[in-house]
């Protein structure tokens, strides 16, 4: 049957909005939803007193401990956030993670894995004792770039031919996956530079032992620096969905770290970033994750979200307690466990 032109224009005209309308409609209902799972965690958590401020870095415990922030990233750039996402804490340890991506880009994810490993140590963060049981008992790379010994040895690998130079980099990646220039909370750097003893003590076991292959000195107090850098809980939030979203940043469209060499860094901190709690954290939520003393954690919920949440209080393993909480559960509501993919799974998008 032959249909008039005029008509068929019409029918095709009218198609085309009832799909704009129907995909429009999905896609408000999808913005509302992870709006509002963030506005929830932040109501129920708010309130929340559990957990105290880092405090054998004296900058930490001067932090507000009310502060509490949670910012969600999507692929389309997006930033849905609750509370404080603008005041700035120091990024701590989730800034391993950018340093061993930078590494891995550089050098390649076998640099890593054969130098410091990529196993989980189950012990604290600065443990000394998993060196040695490293180093005598497994005798091989048998730590990870996320606990102090494997940080401080990545730092280490960073390339330059002068600190300033190995700096640049170190800055320019968590420039990359943040979207912003970031700078250094001096206050923080200072307080740390002069209470770090005890990784002092780590950079030079790990180059007697001879992971760190030239002036571990160098190799700690970078390290103390790029854990100072300033960041806020948008962002991390950016910083996780670059992750999220093969390297490449969503917002600004850059890319940070070749799509290839994401799995490797998710891998690890699926193993390893939440310390000795990472297993447990992994069993309730599927997200590679980091964590920092400033009281941040960064999640990956990949392909679908990146989320962040900024509260300094923090449990025994030195993990952000209102943020684990929060983002548990805002997880659960967007169905971001990788590991509960049916093939029907909607994403935050
Ligand atoms: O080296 C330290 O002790 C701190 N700059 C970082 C430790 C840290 O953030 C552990 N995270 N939960």
């Amino acid at each position: 049957m032959s249909v008039h032109p005029r008509i068929r224009r019409r029918i095709v005209g009218v198609v085309f909005v009832i799909a704009a309308a129907v995909t429009l409609t999905f896609s408000l209902r999808a913005q509302s939803n992870v709006q509002s799972a963030v506005n929830a965690a932040h109501s129920r958590y708010q309130g929340l007193r559990e957990g105290k401020n880092a405090d054998y870095i004296p900058a930490l415990a001067k932090v507000d401990p009310n502060l509490f922030g949670i910012a969600v990233v999507t692929g389309d750039g997006r930033v849905y956030s609750a509370g404080d996402v603008r005041t700035e804490v120091s990024i701590q340890s989730i800034s391993k993670v950018f340093t061993m991506a930078r590494v891995i880009q550089d050098q390649g994810p076998e640099s890593i894995e054969k130098r410091i490993g990529v196993d989980a140590t189950g012990m604290r963060f600065n443990s000394i004792v998993s060196v040695e049981f490293a180093k005598k008992i497994l005798g091989g790379p048998e730590l990870n770039p996320l606990v102090n010994p494997g940080a401080i040895t990545a730092t280490s690998m960073v390339q330059g031919n002068t600190a300033d130079e190995v700096w640049a980099k170190i800055l320019g990646t968590h420039n990359d996956f943040a979207g912003r220039q970031l700078s250094v909370l001096q206050d923080v750097y200072k307080s740390e530079s002069d209470t770090n003893q005890r990784n002092q003590a780590i950079g030079m076991l790990m180059y007697a032992y001879e992971y760190i292959k030239s002036n571990p000195a160098q190799a700690t107090d970078l390290y103390t620096r790029q854990c100072s850098i300033g960041v806020n809980a948008k962002d991390l939030a950016v910083m996780a969905a670059t992750l999220a979203f093969g390297g490449r940043n969503p917002v600004t469209g850059k890319q940070a770290i070749n799509a290839e060499y994401v799995p490797y860094v998710l891998a690890v901190m699926a193993t390893a970033g939440l310390y000795d709690d990472s297993g447990k954290w992994l069993y309730h939520t599927g997200l590679p994750a980091k964590s920092g003393v400033g009281g941040g954690i960064i999640a990956v919920s990949p392909g679908n979200f990146g989320i962040a949440v900024v509260s300094p209080p923090l449990d025994d393993a030195g993990n952000s307690v209102r943020a684990q909480r929060s983002i548990r559960d805002i997880s659960n509501a967007l169905n971001g466990n990788p590991y509960a993919a049916t093939g029907r799974r909607q994403t935050a998008n």
